[in-house]
């Protein structure tokens, strides 16, 4: 299973992904009516989709995943009796599946048989999402409901994160422990640090500053740099999550406690937690669909 795909509703769909082609650095994909797609060097054929709407809503987070593993999940789902409907993607690169809504109103669709890509070579692109994270009122119960209605795994928890992995990378999202349900937010994976690097010397020319790094985690130990994007959310350059296998051992928060006047490996960064906190509230999550029975 991989993360493949976030689709936002805003009011300016061509201004966000002005600044996220121009400015952030990802390729245009295609624009379908309204909505704009942008895409990574990688083999998906979108990575973020802006939709027009009067109000800002995540409409979905998009998985790919194999058809036994939509077989597995359509039957838990069913089980769980969580609002789902069985879909099918109108958007670039196709392909049928379900959408589902979690406990705290997150929409997640699972998709089979999209069609991948040619990558892109020689340019300076995110390869693909390698996180999105949300906001939750109450993150261990949603970090148990994804492994057990999902089959995805706790890699950790912190103070502050439960953070969970659908396939060997560490986390592909996690649940903050904010005390209300929204996107926290969206992660890029770049190729090195240096393409990091890269990505915040283009901001820089934009008058644009890190809301929080650059650094590197503990959990995961990925090298980050957040912004709070000028259309809403926070947005993150990462690299080099780690890998972990099967058998990982479960961090709890007692095992990631920072040493004084640290919050991040390098010890480099400042944090701009309230405007953070800010932009994490703004994009809440809408199903505007009905629960229809999915089979299994
Ligand atoms: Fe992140």
């Amino acid at each position: 299973m991989k993360l493949r795909s976030i689709e936002l509703a805003l009011p300016d769909p061509a201004g966000a992904a002005a600044f996220m082609t121009h400015i952030w650095g990802m390729a245009p994909a295609e624009v379908r009516g309204d909505t704009h797609y942008l895409r990574g060097s990688g083999p998906f054929p979108y990575l973020v989709a802006f939709e027009k709407a009067d109000d800002e809503f995540v409409r979905s987070t998009t998985f790919a995943c194999t058809a036994e593993e939509l077989s597995g999940l359509r039957q838990r789902i069913a089980d769980a009796g969580w609002p789902a409907r069985p879909t099918r993607s109108e958007d670039p690169g196709e392909g049928e599946g379900i959408l589902v809504e979690l406990p705290e109103g997150e929409i997640l669709r699972f998709l089979v048989g999209a069609e991948d890509v040619e990558p892109i070579a020689g340019r300076d692109l995110p390869v693909k999402l390698t996180h999105v994270v949300f906001n939750s009122a109450d993150a261990e119960a949603s970090g148990h409901a994804v492994e057990d209605v999902l089959g995805f795994r706790v890699s950790d928890r912190t103070k502050g994160m439960v953070f969970v992995r659908c396939n060997d990378s560490h986390h592909s999202t996690a649940f903050a422990r904010a005390g209300f349900s929204s996107l926290n937010h969206i992660a890029f994976e770049m190729t090195d640090i240096d393409a990091v690097m890269r990505g915040i010397g283009r901001l820089r020319d934009s008058k644009l500053a890190p809301a929080w790094g650059p650094g590197r985690h503990g959990p995961g130990a990925n090298v980050y740099a957040y912004y709070i994007a000028p259309f809403g959310p926070v947005i993150e350059f990462s690299t080099a999550v780690e890998k972990v296998p099967d058998d990982y051992r479960v961090g709890a928060p007692k095992d990631w406690i920072w040493p004084p006047n640290r919050i991040d490996q390098w010890g480099i960064s400042d944090k701009d937690f309230e405007g953070l906190r800010v932009a994490e509230e703004r994009f809440r999550f809408r199903r505007d669909w009905d629960a229809a029975p999915i089979g299994n």
